[in-house]
């Protein structure tokens, strides 16, 4: 079963060929022209969705050396994200289907992430927890199966991804903010500013980050009126880094133990940062709880991840069920309520 996955839900344009499960491509175009502008400028993604996808999808075959007739199925991201940057992908399966007369599988992104995990890592199973943290999203999942799962917290207001994209602004850096803090922080002490935990103590697994920008906003202005210079990013960008950290792990391990399941995946863009990764793996010691990180090219939004989850679909409902194209993009995060 080989499927093509197309991904274009935000800045990333992504295809990969995926077979009976294995990723053979996983081909990521990023939009840097994003940069300048501070955050996604959704009718820029659109258009270079547009300009790119051909291209990128020609790279995936050959890396994957395959032919488009060789194909079985095609897998598309239709929700949630930008719907001019979502349209484009989904219309652009829909054009392949009709010429190739392949079938499409609308695919939900925040899936995607979700089982992500699975990709290169045998040894997960299930049950386990999912914390899907990205730019748009922050969500705590108990996940029981592919087709049964659990949202038991999100964040209330901001995302972790945005909290870093949008602090790392305030201190002067350019977008995307988190990688940047991220490297600054390596250098800097995590201790030399307390930045508050939104909810830290608040006993469920919802999140918010939007007070950490504004009190950042407020400790810049009054620490460093005249704006922050490099020699103070690294305890800055440490400070904030640690205070969205302490707070993914906090809840993290918090429904680990309400929950009694002992494996957590942690997926989505914001799974890149180094701090983040060493405080679970030292809690994962610490709590018997087994970490699943996927690698960076199955983090950040990828196509395989779309890809992968199609494959399972696949086995369920089998080929002939994804002929009909009367699936339309939406910008929404679950249409259909997360099931369990
Ligand atoms: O999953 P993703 O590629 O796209 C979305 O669906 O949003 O995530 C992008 C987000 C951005 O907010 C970016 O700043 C953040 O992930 N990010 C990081 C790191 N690398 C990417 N945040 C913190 N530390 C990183 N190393
Ligand atoms: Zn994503």
């Amino acid at each position: 079963m080989i499927i093509l996955a197309i991904e274009t839900s935000c800045d990333e344009t992504s295809v990969a060929i995926i077979k009976d499960g294995n990723v053979l491509s996983n081909i990521i175009s990023s939009q840097y022209i994003h940069n300048k502008f501070g955050g996604v400028v959704p009718e820029i993604a659109s258009r270079s969705h547009l300009k790119s996808i051909s291209f990128v999808m020609s790279e995936a075959l050959s890396k994957a050396e395959v032919n488009i007739f060789d194909i079985d199925a095609i897998a598309v991201t239709t929700e949630p994200g930008l719907i001019g940057s979502l349209v484009v992908g989904s219309n652009f399966a829909k054009g392949l289907s009709l010429k190739f007369n392949k079938p499409v599988i609308p695919i939900n992104h925040i899936e995607g992430h979700l089982f992500s995990g699975f990709i290169n890592n045998p040894e997960l199973k299930f049950p386990f927890l999912a914390l899907v943290v990205s730019g748009g999203h922050t969500i705590l999942f108990e996940v029981i199966n592919y087709n049964s799962y659990e949202i038991i917290g999100q964040t209330l207001d901001d995302a972790a991804g945005e909290a870093f994209d949008k602090t790392a602004k305030l201190i002067g850096l350019t977008y995307p903010g988190g990688p940047l803090i991220d490297k600054y922080a390596r250098m800097g002490n995590p201790e030399k500013y307390n930045f508050p935990r939104p909810l830290i103590n608040s006993g469920d697994f919802n999140f918010s980050f939007s007070g950490l920008k504004t009190s950042v906003r407020y400790f810049i202005a009054k620490n460093f009126p005249d704006g922050v210079e490099e020699q103070d990013y690294p305890d800055l960008c440490a400070s904030v880094q640690e205070a969205i950290v302490d707070v993914l792990v906090s809840k993290s391990l918090l429904a680990a133990k309400h929950r009694g399941i002992n494996q957590l995946v942690v997926a989505g863009g914001v799974s890149a940062n180094s701090r983040l990764r060493e405080r679970l793996n030292k809690s994962s010691e610490e709590n018997s709880l087994k970490i699943f990180i996927p690698e960076f090219q199955y983090c950040m939004d990828n196509a395989a991840m779309i890809g992968f989850i199609a494959s399972k679909k696949i086995e369920e409902k089998g080929l002939s069920f994804y002929y009909n194209l009367t699936f339309t993009a939406s910008p929404n995060v679950f249409r259909r309520k997360a099931k369990k």
